[in-house]
This record gives C-alpha cells, structure tokens and sequence, in this order.
C-alpha cells in the first residue's frame, strides 16, 4: 500500500473516498491497525482513559504522550501518523504550543499533531503551521474541556450553538488546519461543515456525511467495559476473547497441565545420570 500524506489524503476526500482513522497508543496494536490499510492513525490523549485507567483526559503529561506516540511512530509504514496535544501542552502560549508541537515530531515522528478548541486555538494553529508541521483541529464536543461542558455531551444542538461550531471549523480551516474532527455533532451539521471546507473532516459521533470517521480501538473491539457511547460500533467482541484465554490459562496453570510437553525444552535436558549427581552435589 501507498504511504498515506497530506497530499493522498486529501485527494482522497476531493474524490468522495472515505478516510479511515482509528486511535492506536503502543506498537503492536498500531503495526495491526497499519498492515490493515487504516489510512490514518491517532495516538490520542483519550490513552488517559484507555490505556491508564484515569476518568478523563485531563491527566495526560507531555512526556506520557512521547512515550506512547514513539512506539506508534516505529510501528506505522503507511499510516500518516497524528499525535494529540495533550491538556496544557499548547492553551498557555503560542511558543509553548510551537515548543511541544516541534517536541512530537522531532521525538515521535508524528506527521501531524491535533489540538482542541476552535477561534480560541487559532494563534496557535497558525504558528504550528508556519513551522511546518501539520495540524488537526477538534471542534464540537472537546474532551479537554469536559469541566466547561459538565459532562461528555453532544455539542452543536440549537441554532446559536451550530452556528458556532461551523464559525470554529471555519476559523481554525483559516488558521491553517488541514483537517478537523468533528466530535458529538449532529449529523446535518456535521454534513454542512464538511461541504464547506477544504479540510478533511474526521467523524467520531457526527454521522456518515463526513470525510472519514475515527474511533477509539478498544471500543470497536468491545474491550472497553460496559458503557458503550450511542456513535461506537462494537465490531468485534476482543474483550470477552481475552478474558475467556487469561481464565483457560489460570486453570491449567493451576492444575498443572500448562506448560506441557510441546511447550518445554526436554531435548536441551542433561541425561538423567548427571542431574543424579547433581541433586547429590547439592
Ligand atoms: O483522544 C482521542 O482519541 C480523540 C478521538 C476520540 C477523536 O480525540
């Protein structure tokens, strides 16, 4: 397959494709997300929750977000790879946004890194670009700013609030931001926004009418527990898979039958004569 760029991408919505996104945080999910053909894929600071168990996004550090974007990068040959800008890493200037976004790139790789936040983050945008790294916006429902919204909730609902979605799509499109996702969006603006820009719009809970969807791995392999967000689709059941092996593996280690035969070094043995000797010596 053909390393996918900015270029591939976006000949690609220009042709009415579909793009494929998924989030991937460690290598070997991410060289199985890479060899499937998933055109881009997204080491999200949604690892807060995946990966570390926290119950938001907020906690996610710069350094942790290096860690996990370095094994993706070394996995991924053909998927254009986003890194997230986690909370706090860009918000207080426009030099510290320039500062860690340069830090993402250089260390991990990534080919482009996303940020949150709409007119607010524009400056920032603008001066990422200008150094020559790429940058996803996100609008709608922002998961850094869960305490604002009071909870994780749909976003463009009622005409004044649609109208600003659309304004931050446009702004941060004018700041310099090839491609955008469009979190908890009702479907028609979702649409709308995706007519009107030349970025590629990147749904995750804002209908079939963008350019491409993402999703978070773990909840379209059913591995993320009971709460199943209304825009995920559960296409495999991994969870259940993973539980059934680790509960087959601690029966037979307890009852002895794991490891047997075919899983032992019996050729490489000493002869029984010398290991006589050996429990004699000892
Ligand atoms: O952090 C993340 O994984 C995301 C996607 C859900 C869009 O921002």
């Amino acid at each position: 397959m053909k390393r996918n760029t900015i270029a591939t991408l976006t000949a690609m919505k220009e042709r009415g494709e579909k793009i494929s996104q998924l989030t991937a945080y460690d290598y070997t999910t991410a060289r199985l997300v890479d060899a499937a053909g998933i055109n881009t894929v997204l080491v999200g600071d949604s690892l807060g929750m995946t990966m570390q168990g926290y119950e938001d996004t907020l906690p996610v550090t710069m350094e942790e977000m290096i860690v996990y974007g370095r094994s993706v990068g070394r996995a991924c040959k053909d998927a254009f790879v986003i890194l997230d800008m986690p909370f706090m890493s860009y918000q207080t200037s426009v030099e510290q946004a320039v500062e860690n976004a340069g830090r993402l790139v250089k260390e991990c790789r990534a080919n482009a890194v996303k940020l949150e936040g709409g007119k607010a983050v524009c400056p920032q945008i603008a001066a990422i670009t200008a150094c020559g790294i790429p940058v996803c916006a996100h609008v709608g429902m922002t998961p850094q700013s869960v305490n604002s919204f009071g909870g994780f909730k749909v976003q463009g609902r009622g005409e004044d609030a649609a109208r600003r979605v659309l304004e931050d799509a446009l702004a941060v499109e004018q700041a310099g931001a090839f491609m955008v996702v469009l979190e908890c969006v009702p479907p028609k603006l979702a649409a709308l926004i995706t007519r009107k820009t030349r970025m590629i719009t990147i749904g995750i809970g804002a209908g079939a009418g963008c350019d491409g969807q993402v999703l978070v791995y773990q909840d379209l392999l059913g591995m993320s527990g009971e709460f199943v967000p209304k825009f995920v689709k559960r296409f495999a059941e991994i969870g259940a898979e993973m539980q059934s092996a680790f509960c087959t593996y601690d029966t037979e280690v307890k009852a002895g039958s794991f490891p047997a035969v075919e899983q032992t070094y019996a050729k490489s043995d000493c002869s029984d004569e010398f290991l006589a000797r050996l429990d004699a010596d000892y």
